[in-house]
Parts: structure tokens; C-alpha cells; sequence
């Protein structure tokens, strides 16, 4: 166990604050799903009465508004993250719900004891790591034995009809460490591994969501305006054709045990 912090594999300024992150989150709302992957997958953690828990990489903390209403009430919950300004933001949205402990923590250095936790939660942020296999033996380290982590992914794919119908190159972060990554890796760290996914559908028709949502992502957050007219003319085009853009894709859960 270090306690340094070593250099992350995201552009500058991605998660100095969540705006960017919202900007993601925002296309969500467009789902014809009637549960969030949030809701979906708290009511598949064996999270029991007591138990302590950790997230690296919490974000803004949108996980725990549907969470707290699943888990049982008596728990001791630390959240974590690389980023401070994010730590904040995830403070600013929940010290109101519960008292978490809030902590900066890069998951591949962990200061904490060896098997001190019951469950950790690792969401959208092992592509960030500058190397998901350390971060995984360091969220085994710190996993009890009867413990479990909870994983969520996007697969190679994700979003992927977005990017052809602007046509640009493909450019989502998360294929440096995907679903298709984890299912070959987990299995030689983790004695258990079950993947679940959870497949949705977005429909939309604010081409302004679609736009924000593009300039979020790191690359394309570089482009000129000229490059988003271009993509508005396109998705345009496209809204007008069809009423929508349809977007159809998984996120992939998965629930390891030491
Ligand atoms: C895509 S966001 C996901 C946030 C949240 N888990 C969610 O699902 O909404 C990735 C988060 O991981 C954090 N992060 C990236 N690398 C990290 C690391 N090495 N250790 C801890 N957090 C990290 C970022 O600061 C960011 O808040």
C-alpha cells in the first residue's frame, strides 16, 4: 500500500467539476426505461444491515440518492474520489441525505487496512486508472472475504451510433478499459465474478442534449465551433427524418467476491 498519488489518465480540467459529467448524465433522462442503472443495480447488491462501505471514484454522488432508498439504513459509508472538486460535489448533493465520510483517495492507493470493507463500489471509472489490474488487487485488498465489489461498465460500443451518424472517429475513453476488458480480466483476480447488463433504449429529439453530451467527452470537447455546426446539421437532419435518434445500448454489472 502507497500513499503517493500517481499521475491519472484523464484530460486536464474532465473532472475538475461535474459540469461535464452532468452534460453525460443529462442524455439518461431520455430513456424509455422506467428504472435508472442506479436503482437497478442497488437492488442487486447484497448489501446487508451494518455493513461498511466504499466507492472509489464517486463522482457527484448520483449513485447514493436511489441507493439510500434500497440498503438498509444502518450502514457506514465512505465515499471516494481522485478529484476534489468532485469530493465537493458529491458533498454539496448528499450531506443532506446521510452521513457519509467523504474522503480524496486514488483507488490505486488505497489508505486503508487490509479486508476493512463489506462492499466497494467502483462505477464508470476504471478506464480512468492508469492501470484498472492495480486498482482491482487494491479493491481486493481492502475487501473482507466475505466481501463483494460492484463494477459498472459500458461495452465497446457505448453510444457508438452517435459518433457515425456525426461521423467522427470513435472516441469513448471507457474502450481503454470496457465490459468486454473486464470479462477476461476479473476472473483472474476475483474467485467470483456474475455479470448482469442492463440494455436500454434512449430516444431523443433535443439535438442540444446530443451536442453537450458530445462536447463533454474528452478529444472532442477540442473541436471548433464550426465542427458542431456541422454535427447540429446532421442530427437535424436526422430528427427530421425519423421524429428521434434511437440509441440502444448495455451497461454491464458486475459483482466479484473474494
Ligand atoms: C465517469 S466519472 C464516474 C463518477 C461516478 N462513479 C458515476 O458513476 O457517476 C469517473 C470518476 O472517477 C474519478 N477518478 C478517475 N480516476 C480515479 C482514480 N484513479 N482514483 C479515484 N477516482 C478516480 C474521476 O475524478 C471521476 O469523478
Amino acid at each position: 500500500m502507497m500513499n503517493t498519488i500517481s499521475k491519472i489518465n484523464f484530460p486536464e480540467n474532465q473532472y475538475e467539476t461535474d459540469h461535464k459529467l452532468l452534460a453525460r448524465q443529462a442524455i439518461y433522462n431520455y430513456s424509455l426505461r422506467q428504472d435508472t442503472v442506479w436503482g437497478w443495480s442497488a437492488k442487486k447488491y447484497p448489501v446487508l444491515n451494518g455493513s461498511k462501505l466504499l466507492e472509489v471514484g464517486c463522482g457527484n454522488g448520483v449513485f447514493w440518492k436511489e441507493a439510500l432508498k434500497i440498503f438498509p439504513q444502518n450502514l457506514d459509508i465512505t465515499l471516494t474520489d481522485y478529484s476534489k472538486g468532485m469530493l465537493d460535489e458529491s458533498k454539496r448533493n448528499l450531506s443532506e441525505l446521510y452521513n457519509f465520510r467523504f474522503s480524496v483517495a486514488d483507488v490505486e492507493n488505497l489508505n486503508y487496512p487490509d479486508r476493512s470493507f463489506d462492499g466497494v463500489f467502483s462505477h464508470y471509472m476504471l478506464y480512468h486508472t492508469n492501470s484498472p489490474t492495480a486498482a482491482l488487487l487494491e479493491i481486493r485488498r481492502v475487501l473482507k472475504k466475505s466481501g463483494f465489489c460492484g463494477i459498472l461498465l459500458p461495452d465497446n460500443h457505448h453510444m457508438e451510433s452517435i459518433f457515425s451518424a456525426i461521423a467522427v472517429d470513435y472516441p469513448i475513453h471507457a474502450q481503454s478499459f470496457s465490459s468486454e476488458s473486464a470479462a477476461k480480466v476479473l476472473p483472474s483476480i476475483f474467485a467470483s465474478v456474475e455479470h448482469e447488463e442492463y440494455k436500454d433504449i434512449i430516444r431523443i429529439n433535443n439535438i442540444e442534449v446530443i451536442l453537450n453530451y458530445i462536447a463533454s467527452l474528452s478529444d472532442l470537447d477540442k473541436q471548433n465551433l464550426d465542427f458542431f455546426q456541422k454535427a447540429r446539421e446532421k442530427l437535424n437532419k436526422l430528427v427530421d427524418s425519423f421524429g428521434f435518434i434511437e440509441l440502444s445500448f448495455s451497461q454491464n454489472l458486475f459483482i466479484v467476491k473474494n
